[in-house]
């Protein structure tokens, strides 16, 4: 066996192991030395302390083998055992280095139960805020010589970028945060001087990028927000104090079917201009399919509903949050929330929004929401465009209640199309569960 473990700190990087805080986070910019340091900090803890539980993720298998597998292969050198299938590192004095990634939202809930007295996030912004909140659940420690500890590296952008802004640049906390919690040591790539010497051309791949990723990425300026899909959206413009909706107003609904993910279910009502509010939102996990229905149905007691537009995966879906052989549609149907499968075109719905947030001549957007609908107000600024395709959304954002909203717009007529007078069929929602959504949008 043969350790590999050459180097030594740069100044930044021994401030980082240096903190003791509950969270640390390291970097903000392009190359300065955060994997390694990351990295460098778990194999000084685990040989430090005997029996310590320390899991390490990114957000992808590929980058985390890339990032994190290889290198501590290499690093190690048979010091500690690495098991391939558990993809964790044993280390002789029973410390436990495991690494994992959480590609799908729901993929941080394999740690439920676990724990662990060292949680570090490798590309913290590719985490949703919901995958950070469950993983420090986690972090938990019965130990009397180490309190737990959760680790942060991070660039600015990406699905994350709002939630660790927040903590680490803004210091801005809620509810039992504590700012003494958090610490953030910055570093960019003018602190690394190895990367500088062994590639003195990637400072000026980083200088010749457009001005707002410059500014992101070597400079770690997180007021730019690279990325981001609908920058457009804004609080002080697109949300409402609640208020009656008035009796004639049609309302309608959308869902986003998930029982691991979250299922949102969204309420509409089009005022006689045909402008929308989204005036209520229901966004569970891990509900029963009937169970959502009911809560659906008791929300809207005494209104009347036009319709509930729902994701097409509600026809396919069976079991986990269905019942035995029935299709999640089919409960819904049963439980007197009849379904209609929605317009999934993705690019056209997303544009639709796109329109919806769009301020109208008379200087206010055809979209508004209430105050209360919380989870789509909170997720809305947070999707980001996807890495191969600019024009839709990145399938790692916590996209539930933009989808809904998605969906309940596709539903209705296009706005340019409006003015010509549709024809209304009569809705009769057991006859068209199951069915294309023909006309019904027209309702
Ligand atoms: N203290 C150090 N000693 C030796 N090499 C280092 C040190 N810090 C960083 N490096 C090397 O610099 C390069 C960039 O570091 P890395 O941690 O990958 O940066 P980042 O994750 O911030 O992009 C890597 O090749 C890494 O091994
Ligand atoms: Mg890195």
């Amino acid at each position: 066996m043969l350790l590999h473990l050459s180097g030594t700190p740069n100044p930044k990087q021994r401030a980082f192991f240096l903190a003791k805080a509950r969270h640390i986070a390291y970097g903000g910019a392009r190359g300065g030395g955060k994997s390694w340091a990351m990295r460098r900090k778990f194999v000084l803890l685990a040989f430090r302390y005997s029996g310590l539980e320390l899991l390490l993720l990114r957000r992808t298998l590929p980058e985390l083998i890339e990032n994190h597998v290889r290198p501590l292969l290499a690093e190690l050198g048979g010091a500690a055992t690495y098991h391939s299938t558990r993809r964790e590192f044993l280390f002789p004095n029973g410390s436990r280095i495991r690494l994992g990634y959480c590609d799908r939202e729901a993929d941080v809930y394999q740690y439920q139960g676990q724990e662990y007295d060292v949680v570090g996030l490798e590309e913290a912004t590719h985490f949703t805020e919901s995958q950070m909140q469950f993983l420090t659940t986690c972090n938990r420690s019965v130990r009397s010589d180490f309190s737990p500890r959760m680790y942060y590296t991070m660039n600015p952008g990406g699905v994350g970028h709002a939630w660790v802004k927040r903590l680490f640049i803004d210091r801005s906390y809620r509810n039992a945060e504590r700012a003494s919690d958090y610490v953030f040591i910055p570093a960019r790539l003018t602190d690394n001087p190895i990367l500088m010497q062994r590639n003195p051309g990637y400072v000026q791949t980083l200088q010749n990028l457009p001005e707002h990723l410059r500014r992101a990425h070597l400079d770690g300026d997180w007021d730019v927000l690279a990325g981001q899909y609908f920058p457009e959206f804004s609080r002080e413009r697109h949300t409402v104090r609640p208020y009656p909706i008035p009796r004639d107003w049609r309302r309608f609904r959308a869902m986003d079917w998930g029982y691991n993910d979250p299922c949102c279910v969204l309420w509409f009502a089009a005022a006689p201009d045909g402008k929308l509010v989204v005036y209520r939102e229901l966004y569970l996990k891990q509900t029963l399919s009937s169970e959502i229905a009911r809560q659906v149905r008791a929300l809207s007691e005494g209104e009347t509903i036009a319709y509930t537009a729902a994701s097409p995966d509600a026809w396919q879906k069976r079991g986990l949050g269905g019942l035995e052989g029935q299709s999640i549609a089919e409960v819904f149907a049963k439980n007197g929330v009849p379904l209609l499968p929605a317009d999934n075109a993705r690019i056209p719905g997303w544009q639709r929004v796109r329109e919806a947030l769009a301020e109208e001549p008379d200087g206010t957007p055809n979209l508004s929401i209430f105050e209360s609908c919380r989870n789509l107000i909170r997720t809305l600024p947070l999707l980001t465009c996807d890495e191969h395709n600019a024009e839709d959304v990145s399938a790692y954002a916590e996209d539930h209640a933009a989808e809904a909203l998605r969906y309940g717009l596709m539903s209705r007529p296009h706005p340019s199309r409006a003015v010509l007078p549709v024809p209304v069929p009569r809705y009769d929602p057991f006859s068209t569960v199951g069915s294309k959504p023909n006309g019904y949008c027209g309702l």
